[in-house]
C-alpha cells in the first residue's frame, strides 16, 4: 500500500510538472512595440481580453471577439449597448458582425458564430481594436475607434476577396439597444418590455425609447451604403429558440425589416455585395449618441430630430475621413506618450513604461472603478480615494484634465475634511447610497494636489474656490480643502493617538467598526459599533507621507506658521506609531474595537500585513533604530512569493466579526492573502528608502504584466495590463490573477517604476535624480518633458551600484544639486547622471 502510494504520488508531481510546463509556454499573443500594440492571434484566450476605445465622453469595451458595450459618460445612466454580465459563455453579446459567404457564415472577431477562420488577429492598440480575419479567401478587416472629441464609435469593415471567382456575399451587423440605465435595463422587465421604440430611415436605425417623454437624448446605428434590409426586433432576428451564434435571420440569409414595438429593440443592417476576384470594399458604419435640446426634439410628430446624427454621420462617411481621424488619434497618443519615454536593457520594462502602464493609466483616470469585465458599470462611480490615486500615473498626460478632476472630487468634500467614498461621473455629486467616513480618504487629496502642482508648477490650483459638497454657497479655496483633510486626522484620533479607522482605510475590508452577522448586508455602509475607536497604523504611515508633503506645501506658498504647527501633528504621529504601532520585526496593521492588536505576531491569523509595511516604511518611521530594514525583511520573509507579495500571512480561515469583510475571503483570495496587486509598490518605494535597488526591482518584474506573458495560461488575464489582484501563496491556484485594468495598481507601479526606482520625479522646483536600480544594469535613458521643457536623461552605473549620484552634468556643465533646473522651454536638454 505505502509503494502504491508513494508511487502515486510520483504520478501526481510529474502531471502537475507537466501542466506547469504547459502553462508556463502558452502563449495567446505577441507584443508589436512599433505599433503600440497586442496581437491576439488565438481567439480563445483564457478570458476575454479586452480593451478600452475613447478618451472622453464616449466610451467602448471591447473584447478580443468583438463583445462588450458602449457608453455615454456614465456607464450606469447612460449606457448605449446592453450587455449581460455573469453571461454564459462569459462574454456573450457586443458588436457583432456575421459574414454569409456561399454556405459559410462567420465572424471576423470568430465570436458568435465560432466557425473556425483560415486567419484571426485581433490587435488592440491605443484607443482603438482591429479585428484581421479569413475564411475561403474572403478577407475581411474591422477596425473600431471613437474619434477624439466626438459622440461616436466607427466600425470600419474592409472586405477584400483574395479567391479567383466571384463572391456574392451577404453582410449582417448587429448591436443590442440597452434601454440607458443599464441598472433598471436588467432588472425592470415589466416596465422596459413595452417601452422600446425606433425609427429607421434610409441606413440609419434610431433608438428612441423614453425620448418622447423626459429623455433629450437618442442613439443611431448607420452604415455609409444603401442596404438590402433591416432589422429592429431581436426575436424576429434572432429567433426565440437561437443563440447569437445562430440567428434565424442570418441562417434564411434575408433580414424581415421588423420594426421593434416594446420587447428588445436592436439594430441590424443587411448588405449584398458582389465582389470580383482582387476587388475590395469599405463600408462605414457608425454608433452615435445624441443630445438635442427640449424645444428642438420633433421634426414632425413623433418624428425625431435627425439632423444632428445626419451631421456626425458625414463627418466620417468617407474612408479617407475616417483614416484621417485615426491619424489624429495616433498623433495624439504620440504625444502623450512622448513625455515619458525610456530605453532601458529589459524590452519588457520599456513596453510596461513607455505604452501599456501609461494606457492603462488613462484608462484608469478615465473609468475609475465603474466598467469592466469585472466591474458591471452600475455599482461604483467614481472614488474619492481612487480616483485621487489614479492622478499619478495621468497628470504629466493632460495635466488640465488632471485639474479639473481633482476640482471635481475636492467638491463632494465635507467642511470638517470628511467625504463622500463615492460621485457619479454624469452629476458630479455625492454617491449618498455609499456615504462616507472612510478615514483614509481625505489624505488623497494632498497627493493629487501636490503631484499636479509637482508636475505643473500651477500653485494657482490652492486659491480657486471649491464647493464643499457641491454646495457652491459653501464654497472655500482648494487650499482649505487640503488643510481640512490633513485636520481630519488631527481631529479624529483613537485611544493610542493613532487615526481613527472609521468604516475602513485603503483596504475596503478591514471593517472594524461593523460587527456584522446579517449576509444581507453590506461591509462597506454598515457601522454599527458604538464609538468607533478602532485605530489604522496604515492610515498613520499615510498621514506622516502626506503630512510631511502638507508642510512643504505650506513652506512653498510662505505659510511658514501653518507648516510649523503641521509638522507638530506629524512628529506626534511618528511618535505615537514608534510607541504603539511596532511589534517587535514589523509595524501592527491596526488596533480593533476593543484595543486589540491585529498584524501582530500575537495574533494566531493575520499576523503581518502589507499596508501598514509599506506607508510606514515610505514615511521611514524609526529608520534610524532599525524599524524600516526590519519591516522590509519581515516582508520578504512572511508576505513574498512567487507571484508577488501577498497583502496578509497568514490569511484568515475563520470569520472574525470584529474584522469585517477581510475574513469572509477564502484564504489567498482579494484582500484576504492575495496579492493584491496595488500595494505591492508601496513595498517597492520602501526598498528604495533603504538603497535597495536589487530588491525593489524584483518585486515591480513579479506582477507587471508583460513580465508574465509566458504564464498567460495560469494568469489568465491580458497581459497587456495590470490587474488588481493575483491569487496568493495559500490560495487554492496560485497565480491566477483577476479583475484587469481598474485598479489603483496601475498609477502606483508607474509611479514607483518612474519616480522611485528609476528616479526621476517632478519638483516644485525642477525635475528629481535618484535613481535605485538593479545593481547590475549598467544604465537607462528617459526623455521626460517637464513644464514644455525637454530632458533627454542618460544614467549611467559603472560602478554597478543601486542608489547614489557621483556627478549630474547639465548640457555638459555639472551642477551641484540632484535636481535639475526647469530649463529653457521648448528646447531640448541632455543630463548626464553618474551614479557611484
Ligand atoms: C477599491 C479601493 C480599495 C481596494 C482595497 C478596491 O477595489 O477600489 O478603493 O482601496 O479595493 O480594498
Amino acid at each position: 500500500m505505502f509503494t502504491f502510494n508513494l508511487y502515486l504520488a510520483r504520478v501526481k508531481k510529474r502531471i502537475s510538472w507537466v501542466n506547469r510546463l504547459i502553462e508556463t509556454t502558452m502563449k495567446y499573443g505577441y507584443f508589436d512595440d512599433e505599433n503600440r500594440e497586442y496581437v491576439i492571434t488565438n481567439p480563445k484566450t483564457p478570458y476575454p481580453w479586452i480593451n478600452y476605445l475613447g478618451n472622453e465622453d464616449f466610451f467602448s469595451l471591447t473584447s478580443n471577439t468583438g463583445g462588450g458595450y458602449t457608453f455615454y459618460k456614465d456607464a450606469k445612466f447612460r449606457r448605449l449597448t446592453r450587455y449581460r454580465y455573469n453571461n454564459i459563455p462569459v462574454d456573450n453579446g457586443g458588436k457583432y458582425f456575421y459574414v454569409k459567404d456561399g454556405d459559410t457564415t462567420w465572424s471576423p472577431g470568430w465570436k458568435p458564430v465560432k466557425t473556425e477562420l483560415d486567419h484571426y488577429e485581433c490587435r488592440h492598440g491605443m484607443s482603438y481594436t482591429k479585428f484581421k480575419a479569413s475564411k475561403n479567401k474572403l478577407e475581411v478587416e474591422v477596425l473600431q475607434f471613437i474619434p477624439l472629441g466626438f459622440w461616436g464609435e466607427i466600425q470600419k469593415v474592409s472586405l477584400k476577396n483574395a479567391s479567383s471567382d466571384t463572391k456574392k456575399i451577404k453582410l449582417f451587423s448587429f448591436i443590442e439597444w440597452c434601454l440607458w440605465n443599464a441598472e433598471d435595463d436588467m432588472t425592470n422587465f415589466q416596465r422596459n418590455f413595452s417601452t422600446g421604440e425606433v425609427e429607421v430611415k434610409d441606413s440609419v436605425i434610431y433608438h428612441k425609447t423614453e425620448f418622447k417623454e423626459r429623455r433629450n437624448h437618442y442613439a443611431f446605428y448607420s452604415v455609409n451604403s444603401p442596404i438590402d434590409g433591416y432589422d429592429t426586433d431581436r426575436e424576429t432576428f434572432i429567433g426565440l429558440y437561437n443563440g447569437l451564434d445562430s440567428p434565424d435571420v442570418v441562417g434564411e440569409g434575408q433580414s424581415r425589416n421588423s420594426v421593434a414595438h416594446g420587447w428588445s429593440p436592436i439594430a441590424s443592417h443587411y448588405l449584398e455585395m458582389e465582389l470580383k476576384p482582387g476587388e475590395e470594399k469599405e463600408l462605414i458604419f457608425m454608433l452615435g449618441y445624441v443630445e438635442v435640446e427640449k424645444d428642438n426634439k420633433w421634426e414632425s410628430k413623433s418624428v425625431i430630430n435627425k439632423q444632428p446624427a445626419q451631421d456626425m454621420i458625414s463627418a466620417y462617411d468617407t474612408s479617407e475621413k475616417v483614416n484621417k481621424a485615426l491619424e489624429e488619434l495616433r498623433t495624439y497618443w504620440d504625444n502623450l506618450l512622448g513625455k515619458i519615454s525610456i530605453e532601458s536593457e529589459d524590452p519588457r520594462l520599456d513596453r510596461m513604461v513607455n505604452i501599456w502602464n501609461q494606457y492603462q493609466c488613462m484608462v484608469t483616470f478615465n473609468m475609475s472603478r465603474s466598467a469592466s469585465f469585472f466591474e458591471s458599470g452600475i455599482g461604483r462611480g467614481m472614488g474619492f480615494r481612487d480616483s485621487n490615486q489614479d492622478l499619478i500615473g495621468f497628470v504629466h498626460q493632460i495635466p488640465e484634465r488632471a485639474r479639473e478632476r481633482i476640482y471635481d472630487i475636492a467638491s463632494t468634500q465635507f467642511e470638517d475634511g470628511s467625504c463622500y467614498h463615492q460621485y457619479q461621473p454624469l452629476t458630479k455629486k455625492g454617491n449618498a447610497a455609499v456615504g462616507g467616513n472612510f478615514n483614509d480618504d481625505p489624505l488623497w487629496l494632498i497627493l493629487s494636489t501636490t503631484a499636479y502642482i509637482k508636475e505643473t508648477g500651477d500653485f494657482s490650483l490652492l486659491d480657486e474656490m471649491v464647493p464643499f459638497d457641491n454646495d457652491a454657497s459653501r464654497a472655500k479655496s482648494h487650499f482649505e480643502h487640503l488643510k481640512a483633510s490633513f485636520y481630519h486626522v488631527v481631529h479624529n484620533l483613537g485611544p493610542h493617538k493613532l487615526p481613527l479607522i472609521g468604516r475602513a482605510d485603503w483596504n475596503d475590508c478591514l471593517n472594524l467598526n461593523c460587527f456584522s452577522e446579517d449576509p444581507n448586508e453590506s461591509f462597506q455602509t454598515t457601522e454599527n459599533q458604538k464609538g468607533g475607536t478602532a485605530e489604522s497604523l496604515m492610515i498613520a504611515g499615510l498621514f506622516v507621507v502626506y503630512g510631511k508633503e502638507y508642510v512643504k506645501l505650506c513652506k512653498q506658498i510662505g505659510k511658514e506658521k501653518e507648516a510649523e504647527e503641521a509638522q507638530l501633528h506629524v512628529d506626534a504621529m511618528v511618535e505615537a506609531v514608534k510607541e504603539h504601532g511596532w511589534d517587535g520585526e514589523w509595524y501592527l496593521r491596526a488596533y480593533d474595537h476593543f484595543g486589540k492588536k491585529i498584524g501582530s505576531s500575537e495574533n494566531e491569523e493575520g499576523k503581518i500585513f502589507i499596508e501598514s509595511q509599506g506607508w510606514c516604511t515610505m514615511a521611514e518611521i524609526g529608520k534610524e533604530d532599525g524599524m524600516v530594514e526590519k519591516s522590509l525583511n519581515s516582508v520578504k520573509e512572511h508576505l513574498d512569493c512567487d507571484y508577488g507579495i501577498v497583502l496578509n500571512y497568514p490569511a484568515f480561515t475563520k470569520y472574525y466579526i470584529e474584522y469585517g469583510e477581510i475574513s469572509t475571503y477564502p484564504a489567498g483570495y482579494k484582500e484576504n492573502g492575495g496579492i493584491f496587486c496595488h500595494n505591492n509598490p508601496w513595498i517597492m518605494i520602501g526598498e528604495t528608502m533603504l538603497g535597495r535597488g536589487d530588491q525593489a526591482y524584483d518585486y515591480y518584474t513579479k506582477i507587471a504584466p508583460s513580465f508574465l506573458e509566458d504564464l498567460s495560461e495560469l494568469h489568465k488575464v491580458e497581459p497587456y495590463v495590470y490587474c488588481q489582484m493575483i491569487a496568493g501563496k495559500e490560495a487554492h491556484k496560485p497565480g491566477e490573477a483577476k479583475n484587469s485594468w481598474l485598479s489603483g495598481t496601475a498609477s502606483w507601479n508607474f509611479y514607483a517604476i518612474t519616480q522611485h526606482i528609476l528616479g526621476i520625479s517632478p519638483e516644485y522646483d525642477g525635475l528629481a535624480i535618484n535613481p535605485c536600480i538593479p545593481s547590475k544594469w549598467d544604465g537607462f535613458k528617459m526623455k521626460r518633458v517637464f513644464r514644455d521643457v525637454t530632458y533627454n536623461i542618460e544614467v549611467k552605473n559603472p560602478e554597478h551600484i543601486s542608489k547614489g549620484i557621483k556627478k549630474i552634468l547639465v548640457n555638459g556643465t555639472a551642477i551641484n544639486s540632484n535636481i535639475v533646473p526647469i530649463l529653457e522651454k521648448g528646447k531640448e536638454h541632455s543630463v548626464e547622471v553618474i551614479m557611484g
